[in-house]
């Protein structure tokens, strides 16, 4: 099998570099041995195929594939909000993709940045904030769309989730960092709702946040999000403004961090799913990933030709900003 493969390389990899740094064929084998066991001690298995599948595959007419609202559908509708959620599975989503945040008195939230200037009316950090004030803000102050949906308020983790399971929406819950907290929240809403299990993915740029995920619920569905040059580049690829060092140095980092996405961290956490940045996808590339058991999904796919490929040709999920029309992608 493929895998059995790819573990023989590595580990011959590892012990041909140690035997040359220490000319000792005894220290080679140790080495290789106690990184064999510790992969081998604190690897997650990766949920059961049939259940990733009912997440990462839902029932959809045959042939047709999962189709996900970036924040609910950002271009359609004031994102984050449960109109969003709504809108989305009107014009017939599959899924969504919703930001977990948590308010100063640490309630679980919809919200994508740090604050909460750019979706509503109010201002500064949603961490500073307490429930009671940020209800009183409109979630659709600065949307294209607002007059459609004023008075829309940012929704709870918990209200969410309740609009999702009502509209049977498959949720990627994205997460972007304080892993313990987000791991605690996550694994209580899926005890309180436990179609969940059947029906969501916690997904992150953050292998930290997936292990902790996994840690603290192995039954959980879990994906690793993952942006080729992201540490180096902006999202539409222009280099971030660093020194030269700078650049040269996150360039490297670039390198090992997609190689251990690819080699290592998928299966450390034993995730179900890859979210890639859609401009990275190919064939080849699915079928790497098909080979090792793992649904790659491509974000963010903004125009009916790219749709038009993941459809018919690559035949693979994609989070989009809109379900109606082309739009500019939101990173
Ligand atoms: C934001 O809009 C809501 C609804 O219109 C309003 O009640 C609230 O006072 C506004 N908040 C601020 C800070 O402007
Ligand atoms: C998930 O779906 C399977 C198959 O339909 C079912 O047997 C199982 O009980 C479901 N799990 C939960 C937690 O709902």
């Amino acid at each position: 099998m493929l895998q059995t493969g790819d573990e023989l390389m590595y580990f011959s990899a590892v012990f041909v570099l140690v035997m040359l740094g220490t000319r000792s064929a005894t220290w080679a084998s140790l080495l290789t041995a106690l990184l064999y066991v510790f992969m081998v001690m604190f690897r997650f298995p990766p949920v059961p195929a049939e259940q990733a599948g009912r997440v990462l595959r839902p029932g959809a007419p045959p042939g047709d594939v999962p189709v996900v609202a970036h924040r609910a559908g950002s271009h359609d509708a004031p994102e984050n909000t449960l109109a969003a959620i709504r809108e989305a599975s009107r014009n017939g989503a599959t899924g969504v993709e919703l930001d977990l945040s948590f308010t100063a008195d640490g309630v679980p939230v919809l919200m994508h940045d740090d604050t909460v200037d750019r979706t509503t009316n109010g201002s500064g950090p949603i961490s500073k904030l307490q429930i009671v004030q940020l209800r009183r803000l409109d979630a659709a102050a600065h949307h294209r769309l607002k007059d459609k949906f004023s008075g829309e308020k940012v929704p709870t983790l918990q209200e969410a989730v309740e609009e999702c399971i009502r509209h049977q929406l498959t949720i990627f819950f994205d997460v972007k960092g304080q892993a313990d907290k987000a791991a605690a929240v996550l694994h209580e809403i899926y005890k309180k709702f436990p179609a969940l299990y059947n029906s969501s993915v916690v997904s992150s740029f953050e292998p930290k946040v997936i292990y902790k995920m996994r840690q603290t619920d192995p039954n959980v569905v879990t994906a690793l999000t993952h942006r080729p040059w992201r540490l180096s580049r902006f999202s539409d690829g222009t280099p971030r403004t660093l020194s030269t060092w700078g650049q040269l140095w996150t360039g490297i980092l670039d390198i090992l961090l997609d190689w251990a996405h690819h080699h290592i961290l998928w299966k450390l956490c034993g995730v179900s799913a890859i979210l890639v940045q859609k401009d990275f996808i190919s064939l080849d590339y699915v079928q790497y990933w098909a080979e090792r058991g793992v649904e790659v999904v491509g974000w963010t796919v903004n125009t009916a030709v790219e749709k038009d490929y993941y459809q018919n040709l690559l035949k693979i999920g994609y989070i989009t900003d809109s379900l109606l029309e082309d739009c500019d992608p939101y990173y």
